[in-house]
């Protein structure tokens, strides 16, 4: 295998386990921020995923949760945890994969692979403090509440009852201004069916709006304003020979997984806190969305919504995942026919076309702004890109995309040779008013040197890289972040 190839199985399959322990202030690299002393890192992801000598799907590996805290005297403190799902114990217990997954079956003999249970609820996705606990997302069902301190698994998370037995997008989003974090249940049918929930501060359900959009859609995130849940028209379609062969266990679910590349890019806008129809808002190109970065009104009339899309997308390569055998391959996206670049469309009211721009050269996800400005404008998107401009995932870069100054170009932080950069996340400068004061925090992970080092850059001098770094031991690469400030923390 090549150095990279070699770095990134090595990362793919650290399997550190549940840790607690300090980094002394001498151990830091650079000095870190005084000002984001008692913030911490969140992060999840999947921490074991060789499970019994087979390679799980990074999608199915079991999440570990990951709270690194910057201490009052310049040090840090580190706690991991994994999500306790029915999935994890049982495998815990078992030493060897029982829960099918959506991209791994548990065994070579279809008989084995037809009786496995299902869904495998992972919870490892994203993190998401909300109400005085952890909020832990997966795609498939419901997310898991933990304790904000222990990280210790609390049980299925419900709202107080509100949430069905049901898939919930694992991407929540908040809206600072209403104090509300919003989710959404995902019924995957023809037409398909969404819920979208708001939450007040004591995590008691306050909104509820259910829509329904014709055809099947792959959805994986959304954005909010206050006038709009926005989602993306990601169409499905399944094959029938090999969704069969997944159920007769010769083969997996997400095998049977294909866009319809028939269809032209769309957003559907459904408006929030009033009622009114789904707009749909044709795209003048395919789109086919993983993530958002970000939306916001413009003004009463007109909505910007700036999110990462594949002209086309294929599922099989996520990850360079190529069974349970085999080692991961970084190589295969690249082979996809396009990359995830960084956009804007903005739809007013009176038009059903958005305006289109592409925001950057680079390919690039993991797309996160200032968390006090979402669902408004924000002066900058952060992002994981690729330092090589023609090559796609795995990412080891950072990239900083100005919003407000479009004559400025992309700034990025390349990390080096079998070095792999997870996605950034702002922390705030605690009363700043400036909406770029403070810091981008990102974890990048070296397989190489079988190390991990979280990152603090300062987001005015993105490309002159680190200003401070936490090491660490070779921790699995993550999914999804977020920057807890101190005074968060005690509310
Ligand atoms: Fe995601």
């Amino acid at each position: 295998m090549s150095v990279r190839a070699d770095a990134w199985n090595a990362v793919m399959t650290a399997e550190p386990g549940e840790q607690t322990f300090d980094i002394p202030a001498s151990a830091i690299e650079g000095e870190l921020p005084r000002e984001l002393a008692g913030g911490r890192h969140l992060q999840n992801g999947p921490g074991w995923t060789k499970i019994g000598g087979r390679l799980a799907h990074p999608f199915d590996g079991h999440g570990l949760v990951r709270s690194l805290t910057f201490t009052n005297d310049g040090g840090a403190s580190y706690r991991a945890r994994f999500v306790k799902t029915p999935a994890y114990v049982d495998e815990k217990a078992a030493g060897h994969l029982v829960h099918k997954g959506l991209g791994t079956n548990i065994s070579n003999f279809p008989l084995s692979n037809i009786r496995a249970p299902g869904p495998r609820n992972v919870s490892n996705t994203t993190i998401q403090p909300w109400s005085g606990r952890l909020i832990s997302g997966w795609e498939g069902g419901r997310p898991y509440a933990l304790d904000a301190q222990s990280l210790e698994t609390i049980g299925e998370e419900t709202f107080g009852g509100a949430l069905p037995d049901a898939a919930f997008l694992a991407h929540m989003r908040i809206d600072t201004g209403a104090d509300r974090l919003i989710g959404c249940n995902l019924f995957r049918e023809s037409p398909s069916r969404f819920i979208f929930r708001e939450f007040d501060a004591t995590g008691q359900q306050v909104a509820e709006r259910e829509v329904t959009i014709p055809g099947m859609h792959f959805e994986h995130d959304f954005v909010a304003t206050p006038r709009w849940y926005v989602l993306a028209g990601n169409p499905m379609k399944a094959s029938l020979p090999k969704f069969a062969k997944a159920m007769l266990g010769f083969g997996s679910l997400i095998q049977a997984l294909h866009t319809d590349d028939s269809k032209g890019g769309e957003l559907y806008l459904i408006p929030r806190d009033r009622p009114g129809p789904v707009r749909t808002i044709r795209l003048p190109q395919r789109a086919f969305v993983i993530h958002f970065a970000n939306a916001h009104d413009v003004d009463e009339s007109t909505c910007a919504v700036e999110l990462c899309a594949f002209e086309s997308f294929e599922f099989g390569a996520e990850f360079g995942f190529q069974g349970p055998r085999l080692p991961l391959d970084p190589e295969l996206p690249d082979n996809r026919s396009s990359f995830q670049k960084l956009y804007r469309a903005t739809v007013r009211d009176d038009s059903d076309e958005a305006q289109w721009e592409q925001l950057s050269d680079y390919g690039m996800d993991f797309p996160r702004v200032h968390p006090a400005r979402e669902g408004q404008a924000a002066p900058a998107i952060y992002a994981s890109t690729r330092s090589n401009g023609s090559k796609s995932d795995p990412f080891d870069a950072i990239a900083r995309v100005d919003t407000v100054d479009r004559s400025r170009p992309t700034e990025v932080w390349s990390a080096g040779e079998g070095q792999f950069v997870g996605e950034p996340v702002f922390a705030p400068r605690p009363d700043a008013g400036d909406l770029d004061d403070g810091w981008v925090v990102a974890a990048v992970y070296d397989g190489a040197a079988k190390n991990t080092k979280l990152c603090v850059f300062d987001p005015k001098a993105l490309a002159k890289g680190p200003i401070a770094a936490v090491p660490l031991p070779l921790q699995p690469y993550g999914f999804h972040g977020f920057w807890q400030g101190a005074a968060a923390q005690e509310t």
